[in-house]
């Protein structure tokens, strides 16, 4: 596999509907607009990611204070495009995002997923996180995990099935879709 020279390139006002456009390609039920558009005013960031010129991918870092644990960041929106797929993109991006996190001083990264709808990235996440542990407390009908990485030696507690606030999550992504659509017309 060649080595990859990725280039994250940052959401900005300037790209966040090409962001969004890309996200939606992966989560069509799901809208990242307004956590693009928060990231322009707090720490987190999120990324378009290119190899040479092409997009592979996209992928951010988010911090969230309601749930009670200062140094984590959460990694969200991450996929790689359909076609880019088993190419080693996942890791690299993973690899790059990793380093990014302990860069900015964070202690530990987590992320939730669905087995329902992300089953490749159940695979992916047993390869690459430390550990995965069930996540249990809302949208039951969905299997969900919290995954976790330790980004320092020491390592990472357990999430032990602590609220997530999902339903906050889906207003914010209702809201947001209807934000990005006003946007295109806009534009
Ligand atoms: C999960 C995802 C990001 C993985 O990206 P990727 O670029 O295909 O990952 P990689 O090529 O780096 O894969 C690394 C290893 O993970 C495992 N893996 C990844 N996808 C797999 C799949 N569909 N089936 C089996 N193993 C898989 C393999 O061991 C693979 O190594 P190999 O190809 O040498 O066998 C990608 O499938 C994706 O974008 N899915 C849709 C969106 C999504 O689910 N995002 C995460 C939501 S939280």
């Amino acid at each position: 596999m060649k080595t990859k020279n990725l280039r994250f390139e940052a959401v900005t006002p300037e790209n966040i509907n090409l962001a969004t456009k890309i996200e939606l390609g992966f989560f069509p039920d799901m809208c990242a607009y307004c956590s693009y558009e928060d990231s322009f005013n707090n720490n987190n960031v999120y990324w378009i990611v290119y190899d040479e010129n092409e997009i592979v991918g996209i992928c951010g870092i988010y911090e969230n204070a309601n749930l009670g644990e200062p140094k984590t960041c959460w990694m969200g929106w991450f996929g790689v495009l359909p076609e880019k797929r088993r190419h080693g993109y996942g890791k690299a991006i993973l690899d790059k995002t990793i380093k990014i996190a302990k860069e900015k001083g964070y202690d530990t990264l987590r992320l939730y997923t669905s087995a329902t709808l992300c089953p490749e990235a159940i695979i992916f996440y047993d390869l690459f996180m430390d550990f995965g542990e069930n996540y249990t407390l809302e949208e039951t009908d969905l299997e969900r995990k919290v995954y976790t990485k330790s980004l320092t030696r020491k390592p990472a507690t357990k999430w032990n099935n602590r609220k997530l606030y999902l339903d906050h999550e889906k207003n914010r992504e209702d809201e947001g879709m209807k934000k990005y659509l006003l946007n295109l017309k806009k534009k």
